[in-house]
């Protein structure tokens, strides 16, 4: 398998992935957007930073992409969307350069405290100039945080270490949790109002897009300072610029911005503006954390399956995949096995019962059985990845629930599929370990392998069917490999699930179906 660097990466993530078996690493310095377009059909995994735009035109060249790695937490210059309809994964390294990121925003912190750049700036002028550069303490002084996630809480901790008075903004982490942190929780125009330093660590998203504008700037306290090292769309720049002149603003630091880099920019030339070039993650531990990161969680997909930080995928713990490995083939061979007997399916409701499958993920199986279902019906590529939306474009409503009823199995999963010809129900569970096994279909109770090709025949329970249904496969040269038989308590009907060593010819189908006692036969590859 072949993977693409595009932006660099750190040695500790390089020897990682040159060091796998079978994997195959190319790492060309600078390629633009039509080199990688003119190579990206030979790989099978890129990595980008933030340079590398990768967009719904470059990934129309990915043929055999199946997971796009980023090195760092926004997945910004990713088309998302584009690669979930092409069914490619796409993860980053969330954390992993979080400490570089707090601490390159006190450097910030300080920097606007006391002038730093400003007066480096004006000794290499050949200024002695003491009274221009008087600056602020920290020291209680107030520091109002918006968004306390990773980035924000070692702010916070690191402020409080300060004894700075920290106030944060964050509508989706409980009081509870920020006082935890030692974070007054506030209303975002308490925040405004208090602070003395405000700094933003959110992700950009439709309500913090802009979160600091002519509005929000008009509530501060007259000589805030402002931070940001997150992403640049959250600052109106043009306000911010309007209140730096006017003195509103006492002074900004930007380490990323609307348009990056900010050729042109005005902020750049006021005085009381400091910025870094997004050096935010740029440390030697943070660039060796998010290598060695994106490095094992590629590696992790491309050899195992195993689904670590993708921002379009739900996630699973190396644990939680142990416990679930065999639930996840036997979630396959439950949708493959539905998609090709209840189809056109309206309603698809998946169960899971179990010890096993309780405190697990289950997104994963749940996907599982929804790619199952859509790979044999759909020409298209199916993956994990597109197959939910897949399934939404078909107008399929999905129901999926947790019982803790088990019957007896430790985990078992059941699939019903409804459509207009009726309703499919079928149940499996996983015996020893990894025996997969189908238990119920309909009202059918059996316990057939689902391996192969198999016929499903549904007969009245008459003397002479079976006997029948064998010497019309042996004339027809298929031979039967095992048999499952089952019928209704009340003996009306039966099912035999036949499994074949070779695909049945049409005619020895329609053989079958010209039967009497023989109501329907479907021929299913598992
Ligand atoms: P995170 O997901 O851990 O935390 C984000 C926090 O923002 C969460 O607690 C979330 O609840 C909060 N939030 C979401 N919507 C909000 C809203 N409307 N108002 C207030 N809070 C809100 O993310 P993180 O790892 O801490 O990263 C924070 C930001 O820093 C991201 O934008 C990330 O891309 C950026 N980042 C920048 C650099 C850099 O080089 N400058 C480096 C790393 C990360
Ligand atoms: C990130 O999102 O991780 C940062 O912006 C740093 C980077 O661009 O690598």
């Amino acid at each position: 398998m072949k993977i693409l660097i595009c932006d660099g990466m750190h040695e500790s993530g390089l020897s990682l992935l040159r060091g796998a078996e079978g994997i195959q690493v190319d790492a060309p310095e600078g390629l633009s957007a039509e080199e990688i377009k003119a190579r990206l059909h030979e790989y099978d995994a890129m990595v980008v930073r933030s340079r590398t735009k990768v967009t719904a035109d470059l990934l129309e060249a990915a043929a055999r992409l199946k997971v796009i790695g980023r090195a760092g937490t926004g997945v910004d210059n990713i088309d998302v969307k584009a690669a979930i309809e092409r069914g490619i994964l796409v993860m980053n390294t969330p954390g992993a350069n979080a400490m570089a990121a707090a601490e390159h925003t006190l450097a910030l912190m300080f920097s606007l405290a006391r002038h730093v750049p400003q007066a480096c700036q004006s000794m290499r002028e050949g200024r002695w100039e003491k009274k221009r550069f008087m600056g602020t303490e920290l020291y209680h002084q107030t520091l109002g945080i918006i968004g306390l996630g990773r980035i924000g809480s070692l702010v916070a901790d690191r402020a409080i270490g300060l004894k700075m008075d920290v106030l944060g903004y964050d509508p989706h982490i409980l009081p509870e949790a920020a006082a935890i942190l030692g974070v007054e929780a506030v209303s975002l125009e308490e925040l405004l109002a208090r602070s003395d330093f405000i700094t933003l660590h959110t992700p950009s998203t439709p309500e913090t897009r802009r979160i600091i504008n002519r509005q929000t700037l008009a509530k501060t306290k007259p000589g805030v300072r402002i931070l940001n090292c997150a992403r640049g769309d959250l600052v109106d720049e043009e306000a911010l610029y309007d209140a730096l002149e006017s003195g509103r603003v006492a002074g900004a630091a930007l380490d990323v911005f609307n348009q990056e880099p900010p050729t042109g920019n005005p902020l750049l030339h006021l005085p009381n503006f400091i910025s870094t070039p997004h050096l935010g993650a740029s440390s030697f531990q943070a660039q060796a954390n998010v290598a060695r990161a994106i490095a094992s969680q590629i590696l992790d997909y491309l050899q195992a399956g195993i689904i670590r930080n993708a921002v379009n995928f739900p996630s699973i713990s190396p644990k939680d995949y142990e416990k679930i490995r065999p639930y996840l083939v036997l979630a396959e061979k439950l949708g493959r096995l539905q998609g090709q007997i209840a189809s056109p399916i309206q309603r698809l409701e998946i169960e899971y019962s179990g010890s096993e499958l309780q405190e697990v993920g289950l997104e994963p199986l749940t996907q599982t059985v929804i790619k199952g279902l859509l790979d044999p019906i759909l020409a298209e590529k199916v993956n994990l990845v597109n197959a939910p939306l897949l399934l939404k474009e078909r107008q399929i409503d999905l129901v999926a629930s947790t019982t803790s009823e088990s019957r007896g199995y430790t985990g078992k999963i059941t699939v019903k599929a409804k459509g207009k010809q009726g309703e499919w129900s079928m149940a499996g569970t996983v015996f020893s370990g990894d025996e997969i096994r189908l238990v119920h279909l309909n009202n059918y109770r059996l316990e057939a392998e689902l391996e192969g090709i198999n016929l499903l025949i549904q007969n009245r329970d008459k003397p002479g069917t079976i006997g029948f249904i064998g010497t019309t496969l042996g004339r027809h040269q298929v031979n039967i490999a095992n048999m499952h038989l089952s019928r209704t308590p009340d003996r009306e009907s039966a099912i035999a699930i036949i499994r074949i060593d070779e695909e049945a010819p049409p005619a020895a189908l329609d053989e079958l179906r010209s039967h009497p006692n023989i109501i329907s036969v479907q021929q299913v590859k598992l």
